[in-house]
């Protein structure tokens, strides 16, 4: 057995306490000290030391902090984001709103202007720019630390040129219409009890709405179907059990909400279009 391999073992024998993808952990921890990606570390992985920084990266994992803090790297969708403490960490349900974005829009040329209200990272709008790359595109968040985010990730990937980042209060102040509007806005209940470490690591504005979750899609109802280009589409991420409180609320926009599931089939996004 390589030292690279014994140290894995070991490491991910440390982590069964305390997560729950123990070895999943361990390959992407490692691939970050060696400064290389999981996948070359298991097809090709080099016949070196463990490196120092190992070690710490899984102490800090063993004390609860989420890998992609510890990396400073999560992928979504088809691009590789920067994250760290002040921007939530991308997650895979949040694709569901891009697949049913590249769904409205087959068959044509695509969105050319695209709104991200509360971006975060800059992860929906910058996912969105690359998928169509003709179009241009909004960022809103109200944190500047996300925004510092989103704004060093654009640059990263060549967008900068195409994304526009800006502190803002939802869509207050916007006085431009959109082909596509994406929007993962906080949702959960406070006091909700959430996976370990989101709480303690993860921004408390990214995450919580008031005592149903519900405050932010009160607030952003009334301002969407103003933004909203004809044949554009407006997708909004929600909680797995939220459907029809979230249904209910954006019914007076009349833009006939419809719902889109995450991969595990449950109802992940509303979806507004606008007629023609
Ligand atoms: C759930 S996170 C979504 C981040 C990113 N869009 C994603 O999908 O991973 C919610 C984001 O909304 C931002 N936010 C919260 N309240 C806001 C408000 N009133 N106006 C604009 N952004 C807000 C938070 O700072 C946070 O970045």
């Amino acid at each position: 057995m390589t030292a690279l391999a014994r140290a894995l073992s070991r490491a991910t024998q440390g982590l069964s306490r305390t997560s729950d993808t123990p070895r999943l952990d361990a390959e992407l921890l490692m691939a970050a000290a060696l400064g290389i990606s999981r996948d070359a570390l298991l097809l090709h992985p080099p016949a070196v030391d463990v490196p120092v920084d190992f070690a710490v990266m899984i102490e800090r994992r063993v004390a609860g902090e989420p890998v992609a803090y510890i990396t400073g790297q999560r992928a979504f969708w088809t691009i590789d984001l920067e994250v760290g403490p002040g921007a939530l960490i991308p997650r895979p349900d949040s694709e569901t709103l891009i697949v049913a974005a590249v769904e409205h829009f087959a068959g044509t040329a695509g969105p050319r202007r695209i709104l991200d209200l509360g971006t975060g990272p800059g992860t929906l709008l910058l996912a969105a720019l690359d998928e169509w790359p003709s179009a241009t595109g909004l960022g809103v968040d109200m944190s500047d630390e996300a925004l510092t985010f989103a704004r060093r990730n654009s640059a990263r990937l060549g967008l900068d040129r195409r994304a526009e980042f800006r502190r803002g209060d939802w869509a207050g102040g916007i006085d431009q219409q959109f082909d596509l509007i994406l929007c993962n806005p906080p949702y959960i209940a406070e006091g909700a009890e959430l996976g370990p470490g989101v709480a303690e690591h993860e921004p408390a504005g990214a995450l919580f709405a008031g005592t149903d979750g519900l405050d932010d899609y009160r607030r952003l109802a009334p301002q969407l179907a103003g933004l909203l280009r004809a044949g554009g589409l407006a997708a909004i991420e929600i909680g797995f059990d939220q459907a029809e409180a979230v249904t209910d609320l954006f019914a007076p926009t009349g833009l006939g909400p419809s719902l889109a599931r995450d991969l595990g089939g449950r109802p992940r996004a509303l979806l507004l279009r606008h007629g023609s």
